[in-house]
């Protein structure tokens, strides 16, 4: 049977923009209410006066960088101030990417990309699980993964390499918290149109490696309210991973099968993209 969500409460970093923003007004649709995470507090103010004025839910907003030191001990004590010391789900979506061939980076750049994609999220749902599991409590903990956690493109690396470790994370605290209704997800979207290219063009800063997102095949590429819907569908009937797409799936399937032929196709795929495959002199 589908769970009711409403009068149910959610956290969602990375609510500013993208998929964190259209899973917010979902969630709020639905009933919930929900604690809206970012840097921007312009944006977040608007999402939730918007949420506030149409929604069944209720939004507030909490400005900070989830990198931060003791970020997820001040979002989850947010969280339970708004609502009335209710904790039923957090969605760790707050992330970023950057396009740069593995010999080009910097380990400032890749601790950096860690820090804000797993570390902090891997942080925020550990302690959400602490205090569920001390109140014996149910709860739903979901992080925003990628189809990359399940194979790599050349120049996303780094990205790909946090997206991984999200996944292996959530799959553990999956198994561990089976059996005390605590539910755990990792979400795995393909190319979603949100800021992130942007972003990726802004943070690669010219080291010759290109954004794919542009050139990616249609087949490939969603809109944030789709994987918005297939959040809330997950926190109705949990499942262990969300995924948008059959075809990506598949892929990711038929690379971990047959990882040599993987890598041919999408070394074709990123050549006609322009990005760097082989080897070139260093600049
Ligand atoms: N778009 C895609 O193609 C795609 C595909 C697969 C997976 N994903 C994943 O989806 C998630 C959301 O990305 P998106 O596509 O919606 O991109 P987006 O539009 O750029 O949104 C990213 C969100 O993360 C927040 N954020 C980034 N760094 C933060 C920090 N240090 N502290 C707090 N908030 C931070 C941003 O808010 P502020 O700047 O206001 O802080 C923004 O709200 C990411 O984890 C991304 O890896 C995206």
């Amino acid at each position: 049977m589908a769970r009711p969500l409403d009068g149910r409460t959610i956290i969602v970093t990375g609510a500013s923009s993208g998929i964190g923003a259209a899973t917010a007004r979902a969630c709020a649709g639905t009933g919930m209410s929900v604690l809206l995470v970012a840097r921007r507090l312009d944006r977040l103010q608007a999402l939730a006066d918007g949420i506030n004025r149409t929604s069944r839910g209720r939004a507030d907003v909490l400005v900070i960088d989830v990198a931060a030191p003791e970020a997820s001990t001040a979002i989850l004590d947010a969280a339970e101030r708004a609502h009335d010391g209710r904790l039923d789900a957090v969605f760790a979506n707050a992330g970023y990417g950057y396009a740069r061939r593995a010999v080009d980076e910097t380990d400032a750049d890749i601790r950096r990309i860690f820090d804000v994609n797993f570390f902090a999220a891997a942080s925020l749902l550990r302690e959400a699980g602490r205090r569920l599991l001390e109140r014996g409590d149910a709860g739903h903990l979901l992080m925003c993964s990628s189809c990359l956690s399940k194979f790599s493109l050349p120049c996303y690396g780094a990205y790909a390499a946090t997206k991984a470790a999200q996944d292996a994370w959530c799959g553990a605290m999956r198994l561990e918290l089976l059996g005390t209704g605590i539910e755990v997800a990792s979400v795995h979207p393909i190319t979603t149109v949100t800021e992130f290219g942007d972003v990726v063009d802004r943070q690669s800063g010219g080291a010759g490696a290109p954004s794919l997102s542009d050139r990616v095949p249609r087949p490939f590429v969603q809109s944030s309210d789709r994987v918005a819907r297939a959040v809330v569908r997950c926190l109705r009937r949990p499942r262990p991973e969300v995924w948008t797409s059959v075809v990506a799936r598949a892929a990711a399937a038929g690379m971990t099968i047959a990882p040599g032929l993987g890598d041919r196709a999408i070394a074709m795929f990123a050549r006609r993209a322009g990005a760097v495959t082989g080897p070139r002199k260093a600049h």
